[in-house]
């Protein structure tokens, strides 16, 4: 089914082609003064020089056209050339219904396809922190999406589990702990079941370890030592890792459940190590890769380029792989594995010339098919009240946990005055269940609803306010309509059985124009990886369903057929609104 603006665009295409002139000048858009009409057509104005006659001239010609149009209430021809335009409530009415029928509630479908989102991205042994949010958020959000529209997709962690961290930390344990078996070159036992660390431990340790490091080269120089021998395959090194592998997973799952972030696959960098060497040599006796100051490189630039494209560095010179190489090397494993049409990246927009050089490198050097896209979204940074980047109170980078109890915290204040307020008696773990999940909206709508590369300011008062375009504001709307839905049921009245009837009022319509730019927001956020779409469309259809809730009379409408037609959109506005925040990563909870 075609989207509500093309629907209309095709009668205003119609009446082009009837007045004799291009239909391909029938396009309708949403008016930009909405104080005059709901939406406009400037074909005429486009059409002016093609046809040497005044636009005003062409416009009333249409209009003439859709004198007795079954689409256009209004269809009025103003000067300089536009035509104003108002939609007839049967016609919505009647649009609105055929999507309450459709599975997609209108979306055309694309022909499915297997996708990857790479997403997380944490690296192992550091704790994850407020840089980590964005990634998962946006990233959850977009995997839903793709998936929405019918495709098979993949969410990867793709960890960094395979740098210098690992060694950093490998080394100051060997300091440490000089003893444990993982350090014995004659150790040939079984290692020890339990690790010799918690995550505490870890958060320590790492920290410590890179400090040092920075001062101290010979301590660098030990690390890098470390990291190498690891890489070659040193047993105790190789079991120990696997043992800070075990803690992190185990801390970074208890993250990323409660932001109901969930990956598909668990891989990292150390997943494709094995096939390097294989890939550097295809790269090499395909003669692409050539050796530069005694690096390995692969030129990516091309004739076109306005900025700087350096090349891309295969292995270093003293023959170390690096973060490309294991880039490179996961796309090949992916394409070999999965075939998919798509790999979607999230990372801070400072990676972004990091992958228009690995992209280019992969598509020159032959490990992707032509018609496999490859896109990065990058994100912007997390800001806060003061502009710069969010800090702790002691100036620190905050933990990814922190920000969640933050914001926690502060909802289940409010969470406790609202229910007191009602004079509703709830349990502290009720309160709590619900601050989790409304919370969990304030986050994650603060975050999504601004454009991905847009820098933001978290600001918890902000966020977590029940009023404004905020999660708690929408999902306070999605508990009114479940709350008014359940108490029709109680009347006795089964809403599945109700229709929609034509609008009968100014906000009864405008909330069926409003669930018809659903399908239409859906597809663009799909296609413009633009989760904030989402966000900036249910804020609309929110603000439209309140202002219908409080200028008309649903439970106690006495024209039962009125009331039933009432329900009835109600239910469409309740399912469009947990489609989308099921897109977006949280959940509506009951009551708040
Ligand atoms: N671990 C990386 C970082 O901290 C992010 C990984 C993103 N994904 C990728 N395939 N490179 O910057």
């Amino acid at each position: 089914m075609k989207n509500f603006l093309e629907e209309i665009s095709g009668y205003m295409k119609e009446a082009f082609e009837a007045a004799g002139y291009d239909p391909a000048l029938g396009r309708v858009s949403v008016s930009n003064r909405p104080d005059l009409c709901e939406y406009q057509c400037n074909g005429a104005m486009a059409g002016a020089k093609q046809y040497h006659k005044a636009p005003l001239m062409i416009a009333q010609d249409v209009a003439e056209k859709l004198k007795d149009s079954a689409v256009f209430e209004k269809a009025e021809a103003v000067a300089p050339g536009f035509l104003n335009l108002d939609i007839k409530s049967e016609f919505v009415a009647d649009y609105v219904v055929r999507m309450a029928e459709d599975e997609h509630f209108g979306i055309d479908m694309p022909k499915p396809a297997a996708m990857i989102v790479d997403y997380g991205g944490p690296n192992v042994a550091k704790p994850l922190h407020v840089g980590h949010l964005r990634s998962a958020v946006i990233g959850e959000s977009i995997k839903r999406i793709l998936r929405y529209m019918g495709n098979t997709v993949y969410g990867d962690i793709h960890m960094g589990d395979w740098g210098l961290q690992m060694g950093l930390v490998i080394y100051e344990m060997s300091l440490r702990n000089p003893d444990l078996p993982y350090f014995d070159e004659n150790f040939t036992g079984e290692y020890p079941a339990e690790a010799p660390f918690t995550v505490t431990d870890l958060e320590e340790i790492y920290p410590s370890a890179s400090g040092k490091s920075k001062q101290d080269p010979e301590y660098k120089a030990k690390a890098m030592e470390a990291t190498l021998k690891l890489q070659e395959g040193h047993a105790g090194y190789r079991a120990l890792w696997q043992k800070i592998m075990d803690v992190s997973i185990t801390d970074m799952k208890r993250n990323y459940d409660r932001l109901k972030v969930s990956f598909d696959l668990w891989n990292g960098e150390s997943t494709v190590q094995d096939i390097i060497p294989g890939m550097v040599k295809d790269m090499k006796d395909g003669g692409y890769a050539y050796e530069s100051d005694g690096a390995l490189v692969v030129d990516v630039k091309e004739d076109t380029d306005t900025k700087e494209m350096p090349p891309c560095i295969i292995i270093k010179s003293d023959g170390a792989s690096l973060y490309n190489t294991t880039d490179l090397a996961t796309i090949k494993d992916r394409v070999a594995k999965y075939d998919p049409s798509k790999m979607v990246y999230l990372t801070d927009k400072r990676q972004d010339l990091y992958f228009e050089q690995v992209f280019r490198c992969a598509r020159k050097t032959g490990l992707i098919k032509d018609e496999c896209d490859l896109v990065h979204v990058g994100f912007g940074t997390v800001n806060g009240k003061d502009g710069s980047p969010y800090k702790t109170r002691s100036g620190g980078v905050p933990k990814l946990s922190d920000l969640i109890d933050e914001i926690e915290e502060s909802m289940l204040v409010k969470i406790k005055e609202n229910t007191a307020q009602k004079g509703e008696n709830i349990s502290d773990e009720e309160a709590l269940d619900r601050a989790r999940k409304v919370g969990l909206a304030a986050i994650k709508y603060g975050d999504l609803s601004n454009q991905a590369t847009k820098d933001y300011i978290f600001d918890v008062d902000r966020f977590t306010s029940f009023e404004g375009d905020t999660g708690p504001y929408i999902l306070y709307t999605c508990v009114r309509i479940n709350s008014i839905l359940r108490k029709a049921t109680e009347q006795g009245i089964d809403v599945s059985a109700c229709r929609i009837k034509a609008p009968v009022n100014a906000s009864h319509k405008a909330l069926m124009k409003a669930i018809a730019g659903f399908n239409a927001e859906i597809v663009s956020a799909y296609e413009e990886y633009a989760p904030h779409r989402i966000c900036g469309y249910i804020y609309a259809l929110s603000n439209a369903f309140n202002s219908f809730y409080h200028e008309n009379h649903i439970l106690t409408e006495e024209d039962a057929e009125l009331k039933g037609s009432f329900l009835a959109l109600l239910s469409l506005t309740g399912d469009i609104l947990k489609v989308c925040t099921d897109l977006l990563g949280f959940e509506i909870p009951e009551r708040m």
